[in-house]
């Protein structure tokens, strides 16, 4: 498995951040856009504050949502508002290059239609969409996107993208699925905190169920750990 371990989260962030630049850079040298599939959450946060002020070519580069909340884009729980805050703007990306969900916060099966529609014509031809790079988090429960174990998303093999009411939350969110995300050319984890550990070790042993985690996404994963999130040596 191919595992970066840092000792310090901001040593992660920034080596995400370079790899990202590196990614982009080669990637637009035999194509003319670079789609990106961004994780929300904590963790990545900064890494896109940190690629804000790095010149890249803003104009070539397309930003999807993994996965969103049921809120409306101006909420303090939008993803779209933490990227938005933190990259987009700073960075002042064109507005056609920005695919935010079209979030419905009284219909999310609706918004997650059109969501998918849009994904379909934007990755036309293909079986499931041929993302440059997919940028992934993790739970404390192994959740990945908002692939919430037990949760009905996990099984869905068709859709490419759904709405998914999380128990927990009471409350509906919005995913990739487990196929639409393992189509990514590139998948990057990234994973820091004491308690995402056991999670980490599930997800990297035999032992987890399908419905806690699409074992799929962990082949050909490339994995930047904090080392407060390894799991202990057994
Ligand atoms: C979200 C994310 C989610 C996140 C994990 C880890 O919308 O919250 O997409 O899957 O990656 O919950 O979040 P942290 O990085 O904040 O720990």
């Amino acid at each position: 498995m191919n595992i970066e371990t840092f000792t310090e989260l901001p040593q992660l962030q920034l080596a995400v951040a370079d790899s990202f630049c590196e990614l982009v850079d080669a990637t637009l040298s035999s194509q003319d856009a670079f789609r990106v599939s961004l994780s929300g959450g904590s963790t990545p946060k900064r890494i896109y504050e940190i690629l804000a002020d790095r010149d890249l070519p803003w104009d070539q580069i397309h930003f999807y949502w993994g996965d969103e909340r049921n809120v409306p884009h101006d909420h303090d729980e939008s993803n779209a508002k933490m990227v938005r805050g933190a990259l987009l703007t700073p960075a002042d990306v064109p507005e056609t290059n920005i695919h935010t969900v079209p979030v419905k916060v009284d219909d999310p099966a609706a918004a997650a239609r059109e969501y998918e529609a849009l994904l379909r014509e934007h990755f036309a031809g293909q079986a499931a969409p041929q993302w440059d790079l997919v940028l992934l988090g993790m739970g404390d429960d192994a959740h990945t996107a908002s692939l919430f174990p037990g949760t009905q998303a996990i099984e869905e093999t068709d859709r490419w993208f759904v709405e998914n009411f999380v128990k927990k939350f009471d409350a509906y969110r919005y995913t990739l699925t487990a196929p639409a995300i393992n189509s990514g050319r590139e998948k990057w984890f990234l994973i820091a905190g004491e308690n995402k550990r056991d999670a980490l070790a599930k997800v990297w042993s035999d032992t987890r169920l399908p419905n806690e985690y699409p074992s799929q996404l962990v082949e050909g994963a490339k994995w930047f750990v904090n080392s407060d999130a390894m799991p202990k040596q057994s």
